[in-house]
């Protein structure tokens, strides 16, 4: 669906033969060189820069050049349009830091580019900076990648020239670094970015854009160009397997709902991940309406399930073969049709537990409901990770810099906010106790959808879902406020951020088995 026809390569010609638009250097605050092998003229001409004490390669500092304007000697001339030196800033002690500098770089060049409508840009690659070469491609094509997304999709262009904002090709010069390396970040790199930009498309979509059947097919698509499996559970087979959660909140709606499954199986000894994610395509609320206002934004209570279907995408490209992973997406729209749950309804989840729906809006932890223990039984994993836009309560605790995380496993939440930390997207731990949980007892059904007051609201929320997860290790990410509007970032432009994505294929990249974890 990713509407973008966008590429990245190697380039192995010398810098200078690079006759595109723009040619550009990324640069270590004060350090003398460019950082890389990129020839005598271009540090001849960082050097220069340097001393006017314009640039010194501070963090997003930017200089740019016309080569053709300046007196260069004869032989060494630079072909490209302009030259544009970026700062790195100064290098970290940190890893996760130096990473995350890569990426906005990335997102500071697709900036620059866009702003001189460059369409083909090369960077050479800082060959000093303390990472090994896979590390600098990948982290740079995700920052150039994702800095470079534009949703444009019902915008008719007004004139011809508004349609070349974005770069359509870049190329990465190795810059003295191993060639071999320096492509496979490339295509890890872009690997990752298609997938969280695919994301953000279908959050960016309107909720008649994006409906459930839409995730069914997106499924179907993907597992014909992949190894993928793909099921599509339709409302019949929800019927009888008794899903009341999904089937209840379908109940106002005119789109019927779809369970959609996908599933990576490179060798069965390897031990299963279940991801679940929540693919609400709009909430209104139901029959307890959202106020008007924002209400426009509920079009992305699909993150999760976005999240989680681009991320097994990226996982089956990337060729991830240690772990097993099924993904499951619940997709519904929550509306207020006749036919709607009410207040007061009483629902049977798959399973049999009964729930007394005290808020239709409280919709998410229905769905998912069914989700976790259906996918529980059928695929026994070692692990669970539900990722959803679940609650308003977390923007108001974390607010939009830190996915919620809650768990009952201590190994699992470490390995998810390590993954997160790698990757710029962090995860921030909230308790789980018999005393928050004790606020959804019901007086007439096993549990109820939502506690009396709002205190503890992310909290009360994942205790409902913990219900259904049994003794299974179980982490949940509540996106709500770092799916969209997540910390501004060069690479990260507001609106949607596919959070959630880099964070689940690192994971499930580096998974240690909780089970050897334990005996240790
Ligand atoms: N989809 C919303 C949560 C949400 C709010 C996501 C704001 C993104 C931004 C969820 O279905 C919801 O409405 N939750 C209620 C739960 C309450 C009724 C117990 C909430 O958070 O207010
Ligand atoms: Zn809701
Ligand atoms: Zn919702």
């Amino acid at each position: 669906m990713h509407n973008q026809v966008v590429t990245i390569q190697l380039f192995d010609k010398e810098p200078y033969a690079f006759s595109g638009d723009l040619l550009v250097c990324p640069v270590e605050e004060d350090v003398p060189q460019v950082g890389s092998d990129a020839g005598a003229t271009l540090n001849k001409m960082l050097q220069q820069v340097r001393e006017t004490g314009d640039f010194k390669g501070g963090k997003d500092q930017v200089f740019l050049l016309y080569p053709g304007l300046t007196g260069l000697e004869k032989g060494s001339a630079i072909q490209a349009k302009r030259v544009l030196f970026v700062g790195l800033g100064k290098q970290d002690d940190l890893i996760n830091v130096r990473r995350e500098q890569l990426r906005l770089v990335g997102g500071t060049i697709a900036k620059q580019a866009g702003a001189v409508k460059a369409r083909e840009v090369l960077v050479v690659l800082p060959k000093d900076f303390l990472l090994d070469a896979v590390e600098i491609a990948q982290c740079l094509t995700e920052g150039l990648l994702l800095g470079n997304y534009r949703f444009d999709l019902y915008k008719n262009p007004k004139e011809e020239k508004d349609t070349l904002t974005r770069v359509e090709q870049f190329y990465l010069h190795a810059g003295g670094l191993a060639a071999s390396a320096v492509r496979k970040g490339l295509e890890h790199g872009r690997i990752l970015a298609e997938a969280v930009c695919t994301a953000r498309d279908m959050a960016n979509q309107p909720g008649n854009g994006w409906t459930p059947a839409d995730f069914a097919e997106y499924a179907k698509k993907i597992s014909k160009k992949t190894s993928l499996k793909c099921k599509v559970l339709d409302k019949a087979a929800m019927q009888k397997l008794g899903m009341g959660g999904i089937l209840g909140v379908n109940q106002g709606s005119a789109l019927p709902p779809h369970l959609v499954i996908l599933e990576h199986r490179p060798n069965k000894k390897n031990p299963t991940i279940l991801l679940v994610g929540k693919g609400l395509t709009f909430d209104s609320g139901g029959i307890c309406t959202k106020p008007p206002a924002g209400m426009e934004d509920m079009k992305y209570d699909m993150c999760g399930g976005a999240a989680v279907i681009t991320a097994i995408q990226a996982v089956a490209e990337a060729g991830i073969e240690g772990v097993n992973v099924v993904a499951l997406i619940p997709a519904t729209e929550n509306l207020s049709g006749s036919a709607a749950l009410k207040p007061g309804d009483i629902i049977r989840h798959y399973g049999g537990k009964t729930s007394e729906i005290i808020n239709t809006d409280a919709e998410g932890r229905l769905i998912l409901a069914d989700a976790l223990a259906y996918g529980i039984e059928v695929y026994k994993p070692e692990a669970v990770i539900d990722l959803a836009t679940l609650t308003g309560a977390v923007i108001i605790g974390l607010g939009h810099h830190y996915t919620g995380l809650l768990s009952n496993n201590d190994q699992l939440a470490l390995q998810l906010t390590e993954a997160g930390a790698q990757v710029g997207e962090p995860l921030w731990r909230l308790p789980l106790g018999p005393e928050y949980r004790k606020q959804i007892d019901s007086r007439v059904a096993d549990i109820k959808n939502a506690g009396s007051d709002r205190s503890g609201g992310t909290i009360t929320a994942a205790c409902y879902l913990q219900e259904f997860v049994g003794e299974t290790p179980w982490a949940h990410l509540d996106i709500a406020g770092t799916a969209w509007d997540f910390t501004e970032k060069t690479y990260i432009p507001k609106g949607p951020s596919g959070t959630g994505v880099r964070t689940l294929v690192a994971c499930l990249r580096q998974w240690k088995s909780l089970k050897t974890a334990e005996k240790k």
